[in-house]
């Protein structure tokens, strides 16, 4: 299971799955016969999926998708790829699967239309197989509709995740057919269950026999089982159960994210016709009424971020590197949990969540059949919720990190018991191991008669009703599915120019500050965690403004991957037995005028903070259980600002702000000097405007042109101002609070690339990276 660049396909990683990314043609707009095998497609575009046609559109006030959409626009777009079967598929099934197409997407073969998924965020599978040509070449093509505005927030348009091209035997393991459960988990014994579901597509009954072997991350094993010969009728699927009793295994948690997995080989007349991958953990969890969430028996809170699904400058457009950086950095935070708000997730996000260590909210609803947009979802919900919700937890129920399957948010309908019912049903065919709830409104506009069906109640906000309804429903199993919705900019320290401060004295009307809401979650034992909206910044929903605005403001960390100050306020709670840190607010000791009292906060995880401006103490302060943060008023002088956290006595941690210069040369910093040469993997290059002494000019603004040499590609700029309108698929770029962001894909070439930056009569900068053959 070594991760790699792409992820691995969640249907079985079967070695007959290739990836389908490659080689397509693109049109924007609508146009007639284009599904036809010999339309003439050689003025479009050839392109890569996956692929996010908005991202790359301007900007536009009037657009339908308004500030929801972050103002770019949708439409409908067309996909054609030729392409020859392999020659290995003569006798078999062959399928593409689509991880994910926004939305409303129809698919053609050779002129046949063969399938169709109205809802964006379900991964699905076409049968190619009757009408594909096994020695000409074939042509699929895929209409997607995305009329504006669909879905909340900015979703993107096309074919925005992996495609597949599988080839499977008539019989082998039906499509995400297997379950695999730890119900019985201690520390030197697990009981592994394994449900497989076989399925016979030949005209005739089929005597199969199904093994599996339980292995360990390095691919030894430890265990196996073996069923019977069964038969299996022709044209159906026939359910097998084996257990396997692992000695002394090791748990998943986010802190020690171990992985098994499961090879189940199916076999016909004493040959091999399919073998399938299941990456499992073993792990036991429970929510209580009273005591809230705890983890292989021990108590955990969830520290959890809701996450919207766009990738900043890269938009919609799945790139497993870039998932990586982004749950990296939550990790840094002390984040063990994520929400997937409001839809099911690109499967790599899961993959890569089970891997780094976090528990997961997996949602699979932002609206009901009402609709909250004019063409979002609701248009089909009635005929397509049990399908797209039993297909989210068939393909994602071998997550060792999913425990809440979510049927809803903030839906209005949430008082319909019979809709609550059906949903939980469809979720319950697939998976009874985990429980089901949805993300409540505001609660005191909720409808909460049919709450109490479900297993646990997430309450977005409203934290001062905690203790009334637990009062009033002293079984339920409480926690804070969204909160907070906290504002600010990085950098910035006042609510002008449609930016807001980062002194975490500003949320929307509906929420409160990090610190409070923190605090509400942190003092009641009872509630088993909270997710802030959210992790990072996404695009759309710039709250609490508009046009010129385009993105939000609610993350701790920018849409460019850049921390704001509260993401260290998260660090020093949630990762309070991590190492010792110390953070200082404002990030900005520069742009304040002599004497003014500027109000200095420090966030740490150490026992006391002492402030010294210029080598002169401005005091000492101690920390206690419910501290946030510690505050003082510094009259301002230029020089240098540090603070110094103890504990025990010793200082244990240091932060330090220095007044910059005018600004003088950029500075290019890549997260990684080196990368695979695999078409796919990332470096994220920040840059710096700094000062003739190498110090950030806190609120440099300059333009930074970029030019790229080697075989790599510049795909997205940023830096997480919301109100520039700059394309994030450009070459320049101005830097917000003294920073701005590049990131460059390899090629499939492996060399040398160097990004170089100018900017005006700055000194240029440059940073080399090299590619090795993956
Ligand atoms: C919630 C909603 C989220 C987002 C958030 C902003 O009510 O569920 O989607 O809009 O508010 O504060």
């Amino acid at each position: 299971m070594a991760p790699s660049a792409v992820g691995n396909n969640y249907d079985g990683e079967r070695a007959t799955t290739v990836s389908f990314d490659s080689a397509w043609k693109f049109h924007l707009g609508d146009v007639t016969a284009a599904q036809d095998a010999a339309f003439d497609d050689s003025a479009w575009t050839a392109l890569d999926v996956p692929h996010d046609w908005s991202i790359s559109l301007p900007f536009n006030q009037s657009s339908a998708a308004k500030d929801g959409g972050g103002y770019l626009d949708g439409g409908v777009g067309w996909y054609r790829k030729s392409f020859s079967l392999p020659a290995s598929s003569s006798g078999q099934k062959v399928f593409v699967q689509f991880d994910g197409v926004y939305m409303d997407s129809t698919v053609w073969l050779n002129g046949i239309q063969i399938c169709a998924r109205p809802y964006g965020y379900s991964s699905f599978e076409c049968d190619l197989t009757k009408d594909a040509k096994p020695d000409a070449s074939n042509v699929i093509a895929v209409r997607v509709n995305n009329q504006l505005p669909s879905s909340r927030w900015y979703s993107g348009s096309g074919i925005y995740r992996h495609v597949w091209l599988k080839t499977v035997n008539p019989v082998r393991v039906a499509y995400t057919g297997t379950q695999v459960t730890t119900p019985e988990v201690s520390a030197t014994s697990a009981t592994v269950k394994i449900a497989i579901t076989i399925q016979n597509d030949l005209a005739s009954d089929q005597s199969v026999t199904v093994a599996s072997s339980v292995r360990d991350a390095t691919g030894m094993e430890l265990g196996q089982a073996a069923s019977d010969a069964k038969s299996v009728t022709a044209g159906k699927t026939a359910d097998l159960a084996q257990t396997v009793t692992l000695a002394n295994p090791a748990l998943w948690s986010p802190s020690a994210p171990t992985l098994y997995s499961v090879i189940t080989t199916v076999s016909v007349a004493g040959s091999v016709v399919d073998t399938y991958t299941t990456p499992f953990g073993v792990r036991s969890f429970a929510f209580d009424a009273n005591t809230g969430f705890s983890l292989n028996g021990t108590k955990l809170k969830l520290n959890g971020v809701c996450l919207h699904h766009d990738l900043g400058s890269l938009g919609a457009a799945v790139n497993y590197r870039a998932i990586e950086k982004r749950l990296q950095l939550l990790k840094e935070m002390g984040v063990n949990a994520i929400r997937t708000s409001h839809n099911p997730p690109a499967p790599e996000l899961l993959e890569l969540a089970d891997r780094l260590g976090f528990l997961v909210m997996d949602e699979a609803f932002d609206t009901w059949y009402n609709g909250k947009n004019t063409y979002d979802y609701g248009r089909f919900f009635r005929q397509w919720a049990n399908t797209d919700i039993s297909d989210m937890v068939a393909r994602d129920r071998n997550h060792p990190g999913i425990v809440i399957w979510s049927i809803a948010n903030e839906v209005g309908e949430t008082g319909d018991s019979a809709t609550v019912t059906q949903l939980m049903n469809a979720v319950k065919t697939k998976d009874t191991t985990r429980p089901i709830g949805q993300a409540l409104a505001a609660w005191a506009a909720a409808d909460t008669s049919a709450v109490g069906l479900e297993d646990v109640v997430g309450i977005n906000y409203a934290p001062d009703r905690y203790d009334s309804i637990h009062t009033a429903h002293p079984t339920w199993k409480m926690f804070g599915s969204e909160s907070s919705s906290a504002l600010r900019s990085r950098g910035v320290y006042n609510n002008n120019n449609n930016q807001c401060s980062s002194y975490d004295d500003f949320a929307a009307g509906w929420g409160q500050t990090a610190e409070t809401s923190w605090s509400n979650v942190n003092k009641r034992a009872w509630i088993a965690g909270e997710f802030i909206w959210t992790g990072f910044d996404y695009i759309g929903e710039p709250t609490p403004y508009a046009w010129p605005s385009k993105s939000s403001y609610f993350g701790a960390i920018d849409s460019a991957g850049f921390p704001k100050d509260v993401f260290y306020f998260y660090q020093s709670k949630w990762n309070a037995s991590g190492p010792a840190m110390v953070h200082i607010v404002p990030m900005n000791w520069t742009n304040w005028t002599a004497g003014q009292a500027v109000k200095v906060l420090a966030y740490t995880n150490a026992e006391s903070v002492e402030l010294f401006l210029n080598g002169k103490s401005q005091g000492s302060k101690s920390m206690n259980a419910d501290t946030g943060h510690l505050q003082w008023s510094v009259p301002f002088a230029t020089g240098t600002l540090e603070a110094k956290a103890s504990k025990a006595g010793a200082v244990v941690a240091s932060d330090k702000l220095e007044t910059a210069g005018a600004p003088a040369s950029l500075v290019l910093k890549a997260d990684r000097g080196m990368i695979l040469a695999n078409g796919r993997d990332l470096s994220f290059v920040e840059v710096d405007v700094v000062d003739a002494q190498g110090v950030l000019v806190p609120q440099a603004s300059d333009t930074i042109d970029f030019a790229i040499d080697g075989p790599g590609t510049l795909v997205g700029v940023d830096n997480g101002n919301s109100v520039s309108h700059e394309s994030y698929k450009g070459h320049s770029r101005s830097a917000f609070s003294g920073k701005a962001l590049a990131i460059i894909q390899a090629t499939s070439q492996a060399g040398a690339i160097t990004l170089s930056a100018t900017s005006g009569t700055l000194k240029a900068g440059s940073v080399t990276i090299s590619t090795a053959a993956p």
